[in-house]
């Protein structure tokens, strides 16, 4: 197997700290794992994977580069590549296929669309605001540059999503046929579930579907359906067993609000029965939760956070980061509108709309690279914070909803991600609390902490 390929696009924060390599995670959209401190050598060695060249080609470029002869570090290279390759960052091909190695920043590196923002449900939490149809909603015909695109640049994950996407059979199948080719990119769907029948479901896997993202809310049908709707829970578990049976990977995602947040531990218990993965998140106030009395406190936000990890041994990870994902992950909204984010679609954030532009032109315009630019050193109150290399910033989304500034402090994740920081070197399991005492250490040698 001659030629060395990335097995994905990476993404590479430049930071004071010093450079980390991640590597698109798949079932999360915003999470990134793992996490690797790197230096410009290994950056130049993975700049060179791209899939169409040999090993030897790779080490003279290396040798020309550096100045060293090939001999000196072939040894130290194929330890190296054997690493990244069980790491599951690099692959041997038989034969030459290009992949862009790093992600550069002048297109999506992760997609979400929302094929309708109709909805079979009523959620009274529901981001989107989905009920009828809205004005002027995407065609077939308006998805197929949008999947010409997406071939050319591989973008992982692109998800698909509402409204309810499922009310939309023609254009599920459709992106899911032409994109699930893809090796890198992961196609997911949102669904509530509850029209996945058996023959749905064996429609989608035929069509190369092979992770579903299913909305739970309640480990009892009471509670469910007091969130979603009357009948909804046992539509919603006879959808995720015939998309189980039918071979799609059903990763459960459950929201948790004031009305199910008292049972958090028994919905974690009960979904983790369900599905093959679970996932849990705090209900953001955007749509029909903004302003809402389903909203969570910062207490309550924190222990949902914590509600994945063993409490007395937290092993939430520690992912360096300098920013949010907003501009690397983009959202399309139901009439095509592209924004840099799910939560900075506000009409002031708009950047191009898929039956006009493409997602390369969208990165050509000042606000696009505005947001791109915007680190943590941007925003008032985290500046200066101690855990501003581990937080980032929380999420400018949110933010902009709070205060409508760009540079003001997320108001829903700025206390809980404090809270979690100071869990972690309190009773963090032992290599999570290294790397959290590593980060603290650096960022006060390099930039000066908070105190
Ligand atoms: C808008 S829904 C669309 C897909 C599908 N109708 C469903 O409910 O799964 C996409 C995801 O957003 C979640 N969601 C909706 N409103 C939310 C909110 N205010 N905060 C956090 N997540 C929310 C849903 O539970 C679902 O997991
Ligand atoms: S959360 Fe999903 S199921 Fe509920 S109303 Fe919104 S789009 Fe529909
Ligand atoms: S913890 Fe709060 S102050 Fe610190 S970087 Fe995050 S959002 Fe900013």
């Amino acid at each position: 197997m001659p030629y060395l390929r990335m097995t994905k696009t990476v993404l590479i924060r430049n930071m004071p700290l010093g450079m980390y390599l991640h590597v698109p995670y798949r079932f999360q959209l915003e999470s990134y794992y793992p996490t690797m401190e790197i230096d410009e050598f290994t950056e130049g060695l993975l700049e060179l994977c791209d899939g169409t060249q040999k090993r030897e080609e790779i080490l003279q470029q290396l040798s020309q580069k550096s100045g060293e002869p090939v001999e000196e570090f072939a040894k130290d290279f194929d330890e190296f590549v054997q690493y990244l390759v069980d790491e599951g960052i690099l692959e041997w091909v038989d034969e030459p296929e290009y992949v862009e190695p790093i992600y550069k920043r002048n297109r999506p590196s992760a997609i979400s669309v929302d094929v309708t923002s109709a909805c079979n449900l009523n959620c009274s939490f529901c981001q989107a605001e989905a009920g009828p149809p809205g004005e002027d909603e995407l065609t077939l015909d308006d998805l197929v540059p949008l999947a010409e695109q997406v071939k050319r640049f591989k973008p992982t994950p692109f998800a698909i999503s509402g409204g309810e996407p499922l009310l939309r059979k023609d254009m599920v199948l459709y992106l899911v046929e032409e994109l699930s080719p893809i090796r890198e990119t992961v196609v997911t769907v949102f669904t509530n579930g509850t029209l996945a029948t058996k023959a749905y479901a064996q429609e989608l896997y035929d069509a190369g579907l092979r992770i579903a993202r299913v909305s739970l809310d309640g480990h009892t049908a009471e509670l469910h359906n007091a969130i979603r709707g009357k009948g909804t829970f046992e539509k919603t578990l006879q959808g995720i067993e015939n998309l189980k049976k039918a071979g799609i990977h059903v990763d459960i995602v459950t929201v948790i609000s004031k009305v199910n947040y008292p049972y958090t531990k028994e919905i974690r218990e009960f979904v983790s029965h369900v599905g093959d993965s679970f996932g849990i998140v705090n209900v953001v106030p955007a749509g029909r939760a903004a302003g809402s009395d389903l909203l969570l406190s910062p207490e309550e936000v924190f222990n949902v956070k914590m509600a994945l990890s063993d409490v007395e041994r937290i092993e939430t990870g520690v992912s360096p980061r300098n920013r949010c994902n907003a501009g690397e992950t983009i959202y399309i909204a139901s009439n095509g509108d592209i924004y840099p984010c799910l939560y900075l679609n506000f009409p002031e954030f708009k950047v191009g709309n898929i039956r006009e532009n493409t997602l390369w032109e969208i990165y050509e315009t000042d606000l696009m690279q505005q947001i791109l630019e915007l680190t943590v050193k941007d925003i008032e109150g985290c500046k200066e914070c101690e855990f501003r290399y581990y937080c980032g910033g929380g999420c400018r989304g949110l933010a902009y909803s709070a205060g409508r500034s760009l540079f003001g402090i997320d108001p829903v994740n700025c206390e809980p991600n404090l809270m979690v920081a100071r869990r972690v070197l309190e009773h963090g399991e032992a290599q999570t609390k290294q790397l959290m005492q590593v980060l603290l250490k650096s960022t006060k040698e390099i930039e000066g902490g908070s105190d």
